[in-house]
């Protein structure tokens, strides 16, 4: 076995190269500029915390908790798990550092790789990355639309118009245990007939089954009653408020009374943001509102708001829609011997220093062969530099693109590029 055999990215986790890293730093991009504009600034957190943070926050009887979480003992034996999700590790340090004792509402966003030991498959990594927003102090419905609202704008911005926004309530402590109550009942004699994941659930979450893909559990819940007809007062209002912001902010939405998501921490709004296109792992964004998670967690009593866009997913659909960057050096030096080549140097480090992209030619090797490299890497504008450019003061240019030329001094050289960087 060659050792290059031996030594492979692991199962689910992926390099992210040229030229897909262009779309990801455009994608990236797009996202700061725009979630600044809505007020939200940048938070970077350890991508480990201390296992109980996520067992806490996400839940016990959840997948990602009891199936999925990278957990080990570091040296000091103490039980540390890399993050699944964004979330829990900003709750942490909003309230490891009192950020609640600032202006509410205090917005955050955050852009980084995850870890779930999924089986992994088509748009589905063990290691994947994702931009979250996270918004902190607000119960009222209007930060649920204005969140909604602002991950429509960043996904249209990337040209994603056709994406289906599902929207739900699960409800909050005073009505769902009336509700998981009532599907019990519901489910009745056939529990048993669920499939074991669901059997577990049931016990320990409910809620989950209505979320199932297994045909047999889809078959058991036909009729089941909906959690949104079991709403308390006070839920059914910010639901009703949600919807109508919905409406006037012209985001197309369809209730999705099924969807509860993979995470116990939610509470109220519900959402997804899906994709025909991307087969079986649809959900490009999704997130909600937890306004128990701050206090959960050993803070003070704050609602609080956030989605997570997964960028693999989001770079698959881009892809198609935007054309491809491939991006490409403004000059390239032909040097001719070896004082083009201390000069050229020198002209290159002026150039860069200027923010124009230069490459350099190898100058023991015939211009002809400088200017097949030039052609390869597609560069603007061939700069040739020999013993006689250098007597004379001029540098001779070529175009490329279309073939034209000529000489310049030496002296005009960064304004020749300008522009064109
Ligand atoms: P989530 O639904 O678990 O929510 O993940 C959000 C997005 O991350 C998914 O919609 C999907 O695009 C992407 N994603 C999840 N798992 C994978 C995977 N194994 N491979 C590739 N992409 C994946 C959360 O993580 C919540 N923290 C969102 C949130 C923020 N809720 C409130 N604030």
């Amino acid at each position: 076995m060659s050792s290059a055999e031996k030594y492979r990215a692991l199962k689910g986790m992926r390099d992210v190269l040229p030229p897909d890293i262009y779309v990801w730093q455009k994608i990236e991009g797009i996202a700061s500029g725009l979630f600044a504009s809505y007020g939200f600034s940048e938070v970077r957190t350890p991508v480990a915390e201390a296992t109980g943070l996520f067992t806490r926050g996400i839940g016990e009887g959840t997948d990602i908790v009891d199936k999925e979480m990278y957990t080990f003992e570091d040296k000091g034996g103490r039980s540390i798990s890399l993050r699944p999700e964004g979330t829990a590790s900003v709750v942490r340090s909003y309230i490891e550092h009192q950020l609640h004792t600032l202006p509410s509402p205090q917005k955050f966003y955050y852009a980084g790789p995850m870890f779930r030991y999924e089986r992994p498959q088509s748009g589905r990594f063990r290691q994947f990355y994702q931009i979250g927003v996270e918004a902190f102090g607000s119960s009222s419905p209007a930060l649920d639309a204005e969140v909604i609202s602002m991950l429509r704008h960043f996904l249209q911005r990337l040209g994603l118009d056709q994406l289906v926004v599902q929207v739900n309530s699960i409800g909050c402590a005073a009505c769902r245990p009336g509700y998981t109550g009532t599907l019990i009942s519901f489910l009745g004699e056939r529990q048993g007939e669920l499939c074991p994941d669901c059997q577990r659930r049931h016990a320990q979450n409910p809620l989950r089954i209505l979320d199932c893909k297994v045909p047999q559990c889809i078959a058991l819940r036909q009729g089941a009653p909906k959690v949104m007809d079991h709403l308390c007062a006070d839920c059914r209002q910010h639901m009703e408020l949600l919807q109508h912001l919905l409406t006037g902010l012209e985001i197309p939405f369809v209730l999705n009374h099924e969807m509860v998501r993979g995470l116990d921490y939610y509470t109220r709004t519900v959402f997804e943001v899906t994709s025909g296109d991307l087969g079986a792992q649809n959900a490009v964004a999704a997130g909600g509102r937890y306004d128990r998670l701050v206090s959960e967690c050993g803070g003070p009593d704050v609602p609080a708001f956030g989605f997570a866009v997964g960028m693999e997913r989001i770079t698959e659909l881009v892809k198609k829609t935007l054309p491809a960057v491939h991006p490409a050096p403004s000059a390239f030096l032909a040097l001719l011997g070896a004082q083009a080549l201390y000069e050229g140097l020198r002209i290159a480090d002026r150039l860069r220093t200027a923010g124009i992209w230069t490459e350099t030619g190898d100058h023991t090797a015939s211009l002809k062969s400088q200017m097949r490299k030039a052609d390869r890497v597609a560069a603007a504008f061939v700069i040739i530099i020999g013993d006689d450019e250098l007597a004379a003061g001029e540098f001779r240019w070529k175009k490329l693109a279309d073939g034209t030329g000529g000489s310049a001094p030496f002296s005009a050289l960064s304004s020749f590029f300008c522009g064109c960087s």
